[in-house]
């Protein structure tokens, strides 16, 4: 029954959390990959999480993807804390799933009755031109409001399916399965053990700022995330982890 069920999650979460040597996990039943729907459970669940951590006057970061797409489609209309600053925290990275982070930005902003801004970086831009973008006066105070980030936000995902989103070469793909990449979050490929494999040509946040975000909140879902999420467990012990049944207990499979 329904008792059975928190009480087998609540093991699951407790497990997990000394596994990965996190504090805060959350799992949400159910398993992604056989049931789609559980993504709006994990975007209920994440707004519960914003809405708890998030106050007055923050900057709220968030990131692209399906996942966090669900984040702001079930962030509830709430206007009960005062002017928060939503901003992607990192430019167009890749095509349209991506530029969603733009999208997602603007939904959450409505939402809570706050203001957004947009980073508008377009996409394989080069090093010189995109060194020329940072001259700018607005792009430069964009990114000092995203090293600002109060709360952030993420979708974390398997590197080779970002890897093919992002329609990256055929040798960049093989240099990412040869060295191990498993994980793929805010710009960066990483190994199971969280070291970096390779940065996405772009501006924003980088992981040094990642450490130092007051909250983060990770959120993924589906078995086949397993490597992609332990991967980001390694970045911070104190990250807050939202994930569905499927990619907890295939964590634990997997460990
Ligand atoms: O591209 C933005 C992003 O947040 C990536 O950093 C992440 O790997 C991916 O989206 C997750 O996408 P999805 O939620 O669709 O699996």
């Amino acid at each position: 029954g329904f008792i059975y069920q928190l009480k087998g999650l609540s093991n699951l979460e407790d497990k997990l959390k000394e596994l990965l040597n996190l504090k805060n996990i959350f799992v949400v039943p159910g398993n992604f990959d056989k049931d789609e729907y559980i993504l709006s459970d994990i975007g209920k669940e994440a707004s519960k999480h914003i809405l708890n951590v998030i106050k007055d006057n923050n900057i709220l970061g968030i990131t692209g993807g399906t996942t966090m797409a669900k984040v702001a489609e079930e962030m509830p209309k709430s206007n009960s804390i005062k002017d928060i600053l939503v901003l992607p925290a990192r430019g167009g990275i890749g095509k349209s799933l991506e530029t969603q982070s733009n999208n997602i930005a603007a939904n959450i902003a409505y939402k809570l009755d706050g203001k957004y801004k947009l980073l508008h970086i377009p996409d394989n831009i080069g090093k010189e031109a995109l060194d020329t973008l940072m001259q700018f006066d607005e792009i430069k105070s964009l990114i000092d409001s995203i090293k600002k980030i109060d709360v952030l936000v993420f979708g974390i995902g398997r590197s080779d399916t970002m890897a093919e989103r992002r329609n990256l070469s055929k040798d960049i793909i093989d240099i990412l399965e040869k060295e191990g990449a498993v994980s793929e979050a805010f710009g960066y490929y990483f190994n199971i053990n969280g070291e970096i494999i390779r940065e996405s040509n772009t501006v924003g946040l980088n992981l040094e700022d990642f450490k130092s975000i007051r909250n983060v909140i990770g959120i993924a879902a589906g078995a086949q995330k397993a490597e992609a999420i332990i991967a980001i467990a390694a970045l911070r012990n104190d990250i807050t982890l939202l994930i569905d049944e499927g990619a907890a207990k295939e964590i634990l499979n997997k460990i």
